[in-house]
């Protein structure tokens, strides 16, 4: 059951300013990773001097393959006119003005987020054999309406002129009333990643749907018949004209189904992003070890990318190396912004939690693929980067 808080909202972030919150920000993210792991490098920016700005504008530039690649809702055989649609869309409502701000702080030295998340809502209809939401949830619920949400919003990812907020949870689509507050205040500025088993309706933004295998692996993760229906769910909203991207999480239960994946949604959805499954505690049975099988598997993605169908798969080459081994100790994590359920900001990431006796996750064995496609594709980073 949803429970709605009633009390007034109030969270310490609303009155600090745009430059106060990033610098808090980034140094509670910051300071709980050090904290936690011997082998965390917190990548410092350099500040650039004038002719290391036309060098390292050259390197961006090198990698805008890889940023054209993450743009939203790009069509499966995209055209010229395919990217420019979504160049043209993503340049819409000052988003572009709003990069270059980052973009600009960031060449200054100064480390700001570009990127948020939010669990919108403290229930699921499912219960995923390796799902890291259970691990840390508050038994007690206290959910945000949807105008204290749009509070947090105006107070938080507004503020911070974010260009992208995943709203997720447990389940976003439980908390519709929610959603389109995301989507009215944060037009084409939303990804929402769902479990897929309820109808998609029109936002401003884009669906993730969650898939973890095929038909029968998939409902071992997920339960049983959920498969047909998410897919039906999925083919109901492409057909009326809706654009969707597949998200799968790779672990030891699934990782051999990958490729049939691959072949059995390249028609269906737009684009796939692929993870790894990020334990939580030592010697986690789901977690695919680094080694052979991983790799053998990165290798048939990238196959398939290479010989079948090179727009299907998000995430870049450099991204796929990247997850073949520990990149954790220098992840990004204060490029993105997580909130949780009641609008306070988590630590040490999306999967983490604000409350400081949570479970952490294991960076050192982490295949999410924001944090590792923010390290690998947003600049070449380890020239950008020193520390
Ligand atoms: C927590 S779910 C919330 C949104 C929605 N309920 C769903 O299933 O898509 C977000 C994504 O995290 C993935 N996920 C869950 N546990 C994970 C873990 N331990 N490591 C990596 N990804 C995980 C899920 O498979 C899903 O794609
Ligand atoms: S549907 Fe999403 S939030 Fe719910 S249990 Fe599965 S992965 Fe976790
Ligand atoms: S995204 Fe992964 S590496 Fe980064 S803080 Fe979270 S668990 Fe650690």
């Amino acid at each position: 059951m949803t429970l709605l808080s009633p009390e007034p909202l109030q969270r310490e972030y609303f009155d600090w300013s745009e430059e106060e919150f990033a610098q808090k920000f980034v140094e509670k993210i910051s300071g709980g990773r050090l904290k936690q792991s011997d082998t965390y490098v917190d990548l410092k920016i350099k500040k650039t001097s004038s002719l290391q700005k036309v060098k390292t504008t050259y390197q961006d530039l090198t990698n805008l393959p890889n940023l054209v690649k993450m743009l939203p809702a790009l069509a499966k055989d995209p055209t010229p006119a395919d990217y420019l649609r979504s160049l043209n869309n993503f340049l819409r409502d000052n988003r572009a003005g709003d990069l270059m701000h980052w973009y600009g702080k960031m060449r200054e030295g100064t480390k700001t987020p570009l990127f948020g998340s939010a669990d919108i809502v403290n229930v699921c209809n499912l219960k995923c054999v390796h799902c890291y939401w259970w691990t840390n949830r508050e038994a007690t619920a206290g959910e945000l309406t949807p105008e204290q949400w749009r509070t947090v919003i105006q107070n938080s990812f507004k503020k911070m002129k974010i260009a992208n907020v995943t709203v997720v949870g447990g389940e976003p689509m439980l908390r519709k009333d929610v959603i389109k507050v995301f989507s009215d205040e944060l037009k084409n500025r939303i990804s929402v990643v769902t479990n897929g088993m309820f109808p998609m309706m029109d936002i401003n933004g884009f669906y993730f749907v969650s898939i973890d295998g095929t038909e029968e692996t998939h409902n071992r993760i997920r339960g049983p018949n959920t498969y047909a229906r998410i897919k039906k769910n999925v083919q109901e909203f492409v057909g009326s004209g809706g654009s969707v991207a597949i998200n799968m999480t790779l672990n030891t239960l699934n990782y051999k189904t990958i490729v049939d994946v691959l072949h059995e949604w390249d028609d269906i959805a737009g684009r796939i992003s692929i993870q790894f499954h990020t334990p939580f505690i030592d010697n986690d049975p789901l977690w695919l070890p680094f080694g052979d099988e991983r790799n053998k598997t990165i290798d048939s993605i990238m196959e398939f990318s290479r010989t079948e169908n090179k727009h299907f798969v998000i995430n870049s080459k450099e991204q796929f190396e990247l997850m073949r081994g520990n990149w954790g100790y220098k992840c990004p994590n204060w490029m993105i912004l997580p909130l949780d359920y009641k609008g306070n900001i988590k630590t040490p990431c999306c999967m983490g939690s604000a409350s400081e006796n949570a479970l952490q996750p294991h960076c050192d064995k982490c295949g999410l693929a924001p944090y590792s496609g923010l390290l690998a594709s947003m600049f070449p980073i380890e020239k950008a980067m020193t520390n």
